[in-house]
């Protein structure tokens, strides 16, 4: 029997987990379980490590784009959104009374280019959200930010999957008016379910505070001046995201070594394989490892040709299937976006987390060649 290979693995240690559970004891003592010292001490951290004034913690990175979009008052307006993105994106557009409006792939970066976002913007079109596939950032940020303010519209991100990813330096999440995060189990850091919201911006910041706590003047009071809801973040939450924000240079580290052996083993070229190789001036945290496959694979028979000869298990892709592809979005699709069906379509998104060995690594490139030989590649 080949020893397997899983696709991603959720690691807190032996010394993670006292960590957590004597805080936890704390929070169950105090009867403090939610919006406490341990969510205030999290949001310091984060932005601190982000470098922007506020990170408003709630409790789903889905939470944290509904709310910065209900700040920005997008009810009938359009806003750009890429096509080749998490559901959630569209979703909190629509949730938020807004339409969303799609946007194709730029297939080297993952993301959408800025030829793109001038082609979809329309005259009802209030800003652009841009999300960072897989941990990569657009080299076009600047250019893109540079553009909405030219426009007198606003750029947020979604950087659920960029935690800690940088560009020339600045942290994903901060380039626009705001920046959302997940704290999902699957992300590189995980609260267990959770997200945040980071900004320089005094107003979003104050709008997000009252939003996640359903819409009240303030925690004591009884009033309710917002379309807020419960998006709150427990306490026993944050416990768990401050021990992986504390682990995450290290789990990012070694992601990256990964990353680095993949690259070095499959960018050869002459194998069909095309490695996803990091935009020019990012570093990214290598949410995922994406490599494109030569057009006419089989995935599916490859994926399962992988996991039954070689036990090499790789995860789901990063997006299967196009937003509009998927049957409640699909009255979205505004033609012409094609780039985003081969990115989904080609992908496969190789094994990667933080605790995976260069043992692990090379069983997984010693995988792919074997299936190229095999002809399921
Ligand atoms: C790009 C993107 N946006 C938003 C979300 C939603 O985050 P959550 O699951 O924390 O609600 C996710 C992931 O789950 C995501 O990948």
């Amino acid at each position: 029997m080949v020893t397997q290979v899983p696709p991603t693995r959720i690691d807190f240690s032996p010394e993670d987990r006292a960590w957590i559970t004597e805080r936890i004891s704390q929070v169950l003592e105090s009867g403090r379980l939610t919006l406490g010292p341990f969510g205030e001490e999290f949001e310091k951290l984060l932005a601190n490590g982000m470098g922007v004034k506020h990170a408003i913690t709630v409790n789903s990175g889905t939470a944290s784009l509904e709310i910065m979009l209900r700040a920005m008052n997008v009810a009938s307006k359009d806003v750009l959104v890429p096509a080749n993105t998490f559901f959630a994106t569209a979703a909190a557009v629509i949730s938020a009374g807004g339409t969303p409006v799609l946007m194709d792939t730029d297939v080297a970066t993952l993301s959408t280019s800025l030829a793109e976002i001038e082609r979809r913007l329309t005259p009802n079109t209030v800003g652009i959200m841009i999300v960072h596939i897989a941990g990569f950032i657009t080299p076009e940020m600047p250019a893109i930010t540079a553009f909405a303010e030219k426009k007198g519209i606003w750029l947020m991100e979604d950087a659920a999957h960029a935690q800690g990813s940088t560009l020339d330096g600045k942290h994903a999440g901060t380039f626009g008016l705001a920046g959302s995060f997940s704290f999902y189990p699957t992300k590189v850091m995980t609260s267990a379910e959770g997200g945040v919201i980071v900004t320089d911006d005094d107003f979003m910041a104050n709008e997000a505070r009252i939003y996640r706590d359903q819409g009240k003047a303030s925690f004591l009071q009884n009033t309710h001046i917002r379309m807020g809801y419960n998006w709150r973040l427990s306490e026993p939450h944050a416990v768990i995201g401050l021990r992986h924000l504390h682990n995450l240079p290290t789990m990012i580290a070694n992601r990256r070594r990964i990353a680095a052996r993949y690259d070095a083993a499959l960018s050869g070229g002459g194998n069909g394989l095309r490695p996803m190789l990091q935009p020019k001036g990012c570093v990214s945290n290598y949410y995922k490892y994406v490599v494109m496959l030569p057009e006419g694979v089989d995935r599916a028979a490859a994926k399962k040709w992988l996991r039954e000869q070689r036990g090499v298990n790789c995860s789901g892709e990063v997006y299967e299937v196009p937003l509009h592809k998927n049957e409640v979005l699909k009255h979205l699709d505004p033609g012409n976006l094609t780039q985003s069906e081969i990115a989904c379509g080609r992908q496969l998104c190789l094994p990667i987390f933080a605790s995976m060995t260069d043992a692990q690594a090379d069983q997984v490139i010693e995988g792919l060649h074997a299936a190229q030989k095999d002809g399921v590649l």
